[in-house]
């Protein structure tokens, strides 16, 4: 069999991103160039400085990407961009640079989901089992998505409010953390302990679906009375309190979900996946399982265009190609 390349683009949110993929599974190149400097001083992505970057470094980024795999486009098979969902204005810049470029080289253009994309950075790293379960959990997603077959997707939980990730940040921002927060809270809760009452939403008994926002409340309102009183609470423990209730709840959910689909693996995916308590959590729950657990490498579950040339390449073999019609769409669905 030829060896079939795809060129593919993400400008969903902060990151501007291209890279080629060789096969659905191999990475030939993955150039990433990241923003969030310039948005850290503002707490979190602005939409329009977002979009700023992504036009002045899309080019750019495709262009390093294709002289890191020393290709030219009449060795692509088609060109793969992020459709939605993100930031509406940042995701134009991709779809249009991807258009262009297909149109210019007559390639087959394909519309990727930003979080198919998520899952399937999992086949960069090993060969996927149906049916499979991945948890999602990012800055703006936070969902169970079972998978009967390659290139089906089937959303059985999904966040009634904040994103796990979003909770992270806004918290982080409370104990007075940089922004992106979870990494800062992801370390205090290694050495803190768990020792603050803090409240787990598990919903309705049979329910999938994730609620941060009554979590993230607790925090600050526990931190506000306690200052009110005059006593210094730990950030430590408290981040260490909201890291536990947080893992449990996506975890229990989590084990629930691989038992009820009798799933052959369970993918983690997004940027809390770079989470070290869940990572650890996860691995201990589903080794006594006896299920097996993917997790991508920390480089593979923040926003990259890898992933996306990965899940394009199911979209590939079925011809499933876009027109030029593709627009971004923020809240396309999966
Ligand atoms: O997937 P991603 O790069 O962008 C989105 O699509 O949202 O995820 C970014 C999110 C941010 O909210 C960031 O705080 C969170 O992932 N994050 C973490 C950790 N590393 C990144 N959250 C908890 N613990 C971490 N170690
Ligand atoms: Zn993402």
């Amino acid at each position: 069999m030829e060896d079939k390349l795809i060129l593919a683009i993400e400008t969903s949110c902060d990151e501007t991103a291209a890279a080629v993929i060789k096969n659905g599974n191999e990475i030939v190149s993955n150039i990433v160039a990241s923003q969030i400097e310039s948005h850290k001083r503002f707490g979190g992505v602005v939409p329009e400085i977002a979009s700023r970057h992504h036009v002045e470094q899309v080019t750019l980024i495709i262009e390093e990407a294709m002289n890191e795999a020393n290709i030219t486009f009449s060795d692509l098979a088609a060109i793969a961009v992020t459709a939605g969902p993100g930031l509406v204005g940042a995701l134009l810049i991709g779809v249009n640079a991807a258009k262009a470029l297909a149109f210019a080289n007559d390639l087959p253009l394909i519309g990727v989901h930003h979080i198919a994309g998520h899952i399937y950075a999992n086949r960069l790293i090993t060969e996927l089992k149906f049916p499979l379960m991945a948890l999602v959990v990012s800055g703006g997603h936070t969902e169970l998505v079972y998978m009967k077959e390659d290139g089906s997707f089937e959303v059985i939980g999904e966040t009634r409010d904040d994103a796990v990730g979003e909770a992270y940040d806004k918290v982080a921002r409370t104990l007075k953390l940089p922004y992106p927060g979870g990494p800062y809270i992801d370390r205090l809760a290694d050495v803190g302990s768990p020792t603050i009452n803090l409240p787990r939403a598990w919903l309705e008994q049979d329910s999938y679906d994730f609620s941060f926002s009554g979590l993230k409340s607790a925090v600050i309102n526990t931190l506000h009375n306690a200052s009110q009183k005059g006593i210094e609470l730990s950030n430590e423990d408290l981040a260490a309190s909201f890291q536990e209730s947080v893992i449990e709840v996506l975890v229990e959910k989590s084990k629930r979900a691989a038992i009820e689909f009798e799933v052959k693996q369970f993918l983690l995916a997004g940027g809390v996946a770079a989470n070290k308590g869940l990572r650890n959590k996860l691995t201990k729950e589903f080794e006594q399982l006896g299920i097996e657990l993917v997790i991508p490498p920390l480089n593979l579950c923040t926003d990259n265009a890898a992933m996306i040339g990965a899940a394009a390449f199911v979209k590939l073999e079925k011809q499933h190609f876009a027109g030029y019609d593709l627009n971004g769409n923020p809240g396309l669905d999966l």
